[in-house]
């Protein structure tokens, strides 16, 4: 397959971003009324690269799309306005990745089926990788999306340094999305963020508030709704959770000394982060699903060095318990 130069890459030029996955990928979705207008308060705020994916709906997998066909349909002139990142090739049920090339374009179609004309996706990429299938095969597929027209770029998720630099390699990466927050720092020390930033390839900090713990909202398991995905996750069983509660505690005191919300230290440690030494640009993508939290995130809060150091000693004096998902689907990541 030959490769596009670098020099016509798409990539994303949002600084910051907004995550979609909660407004359908629970088992009680966020009516339209709500969701539209979060959605235009994220475009109002400049949160405008916008991540979802083919699965993220309950019961049916493609309800996000569906959002996203209704949003756009409602408010065309705001297509343009918006960068779309679409995760997809996985089977919804057990995050299995689909990742052969016949897999790649009938996902793709029915991602194009489901959202229709009203908003091109700008970026598609497959939502895990599958070391049993080559590299070349999976790339190759979404480079001929690209060749149609279809969509603009590549972006690929929960990969290890070394398949970003190969992935990369083969065909241009337009980004990469990962999960990056206070209470999973890894990436500053498995090589992505090293990697992402010599490539030149924008990460995308995916659950940037853990997934809502670091919030200091979440005081409970019981807070979380039956049925969400959080239950299944290691880090949200009762054990580890009232551990990790205590590093939420020290945020929070840390927070209020500071002037600002829990949620606005959270992602201003991250963009303390995007385009340092330690990383190239990193775009935070908070999920929310109400007007009053978007503008709470988008708010601007700048990390002094000196409490970005405070920051760093109170994390590095802390062990998170619990793995980022579960045994099953641990086996996923970092492929
Ligand atoms: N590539 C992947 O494998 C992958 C995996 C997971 C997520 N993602 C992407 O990352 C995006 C964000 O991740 P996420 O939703 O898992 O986690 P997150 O952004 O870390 O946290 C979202 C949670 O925090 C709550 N929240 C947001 N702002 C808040 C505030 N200011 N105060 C209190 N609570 C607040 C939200 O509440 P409400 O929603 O109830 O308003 C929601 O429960 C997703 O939408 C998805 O696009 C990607």
């Amino acid at each position: 397959m030959s490769s596009t130069s670098t020099a016509t890459v798409f990539r994303p030029r949002a600084v910051t971003g907004f995550g979609l996955m909660g407004m359908t990928w629970r088992p009680v979705h966020t009516p339209d009324e709500q969701a539209f207008a979060t959605m235009k308060a994220a475009i109002a705020q400049g949160a405008t690269f916008w991540s979802s994916g083919d699965y993220y709906g309950m019961p049916e997998p493609t309800a996000g799309l569906a959002l996203l066909r209704r949003y756009f349909e409602a408010y065309p002139e705001d297509a343009s306005k918006v960068t779309l990142f679409i995760k997809c090739c996985v089977d919804a049920k057990t995050m299995a990745p689909k990742n052969k090339r016949e897999e790649v374009l009938a996902s793709a179609e029915n991602c194009f089926k489901v959202i229709g004309s009203a908003k091109k996706i700008d970026v598609l990429g497959p939502a895990r990788m599958d070391p049993s299938v080559p590299l070349e095969e999976t790339l190759g597929a979404f480079k001929e999306l690209v060749d149609a027209g279809k969509i603009n770029g590549v972006g690929i998720s929960e990969a290890s340094a070394q398949t970003i630099e190969r992935a990369n390699s083969i065909y241009p990466l337009s980004l990469v999305e990962i999960e990056f927050s206070l209470w999973t720092p890894d990436i500053l020390t498995n090589g992505v963020a090293a990697t992402a930033k010599r490539l030149d390839v924008p990460l995308v900090a995916y659950s940037p508030l853990g997934r809502g713990f670091l919030t200091g909202q979440i005081k409970s398991v019981d807070d979380i709704p039956e049925g969400d995905i959080r239950r299944r996750f290691d880090r949200f069983q009762p054990e580890n959770f009232n551990k990790n509660l205590e590093l939420v505690d020290k945020l929070k005191s840390f927070a209020e000394k500071a002037g600002v919300t829990p949620a606005q230290l959270a992602l201003a440690w991250i963009r303390s982060i995007s385009n340092s030494p330690q990383a190239g640009t990193i775009i935070p993508i908070p999920g929310a699903t109400r007007v009053e939290r978007v503008e709470e995130n988008s708010k601007t809060v700048v990390l002094s060095p000196e409490n970005k150091a405070e920051l760093d000693a109170i994390l590095a004096s802390f062990t998170i318990q619990g793995g980022r998902y579960n045994k099953v689907l641990e086996g996923l990541l970092w492929r």
